[in-house]
């Protein structure tokens, strides 16, 4: 039986039950329901004040003023993915795996925002001050007027806030915050919870803008920083490949911008370079280019990117041949084989497909379908596509090429880089220097690329 204002949060997924059990109900997780009495103010309820609604438009308002402007950190990927700069008043959570670069990435942040005036703090209940100087140092930060704390009791922090007009505050990361209002330890839902929804009052009413670190959920008791999602304004998320320097941010959600738009960044000796040119980085452009490997000419954002798709067709050692696919969706790899096998005579039953797509990046446009398909079939016929030809098209189910968004950018960006030929859908006309090879039909594209007719 559950003691007055106890409840049973889960620590994975957040929903809160009234009974302990050791599976949670919700999202079916096991031994994660842990008991947390909920803070309730002493006394009755505060009275009650009636809203008063306001008129959407600031014309002819006497107590209208004009929204501040948004804060240009100056690095420039990173405003870019928020939106044109970070807007004064609001939350922000930067999620990612820990070690991919956050910490690195919001210094770089605070440390040239600072350089351009704006008022900035960096509070890290991770590391000591030393070592947050010591990093700056090395990114070649340290003259950056940024005001340093480490700290994790919310109490202070929010105390320290209050006395001090900011512009911009990090906290590195919103997992080792505790509040002592709350019995629960720090990183559990309700720590983690408390803490978000304080920092964002606290954030709309003074006007500074927050972004907030959140480890992605590591096994156990650390809550993982979905919980808070609603209660921010914008979501991003800090990837990378093990093993790969470039880091790619990217918009989850955005009250105040698009969603789909991508910084691109490099981890070096000093810290994260901006790439501001990813298709170069991405792109191998010194050798040959073998069999299986397709150049695909995609947007990534507002941005044409090209990018090379690899595959490899093997016989298969095995009953159950293998497919494997890094940086593609599978469920689309198994239907551009499936529409290969079924519409363009091309057999993979007794072979193993590995599919990868060059340089750490994950690509989820359909766009990519032909360029993906022209990689399996230049690798199970082993013929190489032309060294100057990028790809893209949407494939149906059917076999037909489907013409996809801004093809003109694409073909630009390919035009820019030295290719002269594009292997696309049909409904793409003229592309200036570009030779367009235009298909129809998957079967009309794999033909060409068997027979290497590309005239
Ligand atoms: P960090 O920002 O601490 O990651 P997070 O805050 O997401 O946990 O970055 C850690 C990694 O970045 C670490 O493995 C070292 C590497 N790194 C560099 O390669 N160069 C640099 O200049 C810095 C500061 C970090
Ligand atoms: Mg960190």
């Amino acid at each position: 039986m559950a003691r007055d204002g106890a409840v049973y949060v889960c620590q994975s997924c957040g929903a809160a039950q009234s009974k302990w059990s050791g599976q949670c109900p919700a999202c079916s997780a096991w031994n994660t329901l842990v008991e947390e009495v909920q803070a309730r103010p002493p006394g009755a309820m505060a009275p009650s004040r009636a809203s008063r609604a306001r008129g959407l438009s600031f014309e002819g308002l006497a107590d209208a003023t004009p929204a501040p402007p948004r804060i240009c950190t100056g690095v420039d990927e990173f405003d870019r993915v928020c939106g044109g700069g970070v807007v004064p008043g609001s939350a922000i959570l930067l999620g990612g795996d820990p070690g991919v670069g956050k910490s690195t990435l919001l210094l770089q942040v605070v440390g040239e925002a600072a350089r351009r005036g704006a008022r900035c703090a960096y509070i890290s209940g991770e590391e000591a001050i030393e070592q947050v100087r010591a990093r700056a140092q090395r990114m070649g930060l340290a003259d950056a007027p940024v005001k340093l704390a480490a700290e994790t009791s919310l109490r202070t922090i929010l105390d320290g806030l209050k006395h001090e007009p900011f512009d911009l505050v990090i906290i590195d990361s919103i997992q080792t915050l505790w509040s002592d209002a709350h019995d629960a330890g720090p990183g559990s839902v309700t720590q983690v919870r408390a803490a978000a929804g304080e920092l964002v009052r606290l954030a709309k009413k003074r006007g500074l803008a927050v972004i907030l670190v959140g480890h992605v959920t590591k096994e156990g008791t650390i809550a993982g920083p979905r919980v808070i999602e609603h209660i921010v304004d914008a979501v991003l998320s800090f990837e990378g490949e093990r093993g790969y320097p470039f880091r790619v941010l990217r918009g989850a959600k955005n009250r105040f911008g698009a969603t789909d738009e991508i910084g691109v960044f490099e981890m070096g000796d000093a810290g994260l370079a901006e790439v501001k040119n990813p298709s170069a980085l991405f792109l191998d452009t010194s050798g040959e280019r073998a069999a299986g490997a397709a150049v695909f000419a995609g947007i990534e954002g507002s941005r044409p990117v090209l990018v090379e798709f690899q595959a490899l067709v093997a016989p298969s050692a095995y009953g159950t041949p293998r497919r494997a696919v890094v940086g593609w969706d599978s469920g689309r790899l198994a239907m551009v084989l499936a529409v290969l096998e079924a519409r363009c005579g091309l057999g993979f039953g007794d072979r193993d497909v590995y599919l990868n797509v060059a340089g750490g990046l994950r690509i989820s446009e359909p766009a990519a379908d032909l360029a993906a398909a022209a990689a399996l079939a230049s690798s199970a016929l082993d013929q190489a596509l032309p060294q100057d030809c990028v790809v893209f098209g949407e494939v149906s189910l059917s076999g037909d090429i489907r013409p996809v968004s801004r093809m003109d950018a694409r073909v630009k960006e390919a035009a820019k880089l030295g290719f002269r030929r594009a292997l696309a859908p049909r409904d793409l006309e003229g592309g200036g220097v570009i030779k367009v090879c235009g298909a129809a039909r998957l079967a009309d594209a794999i033909r060409r690329i068997g027979d290497g007719d590309w005239d």
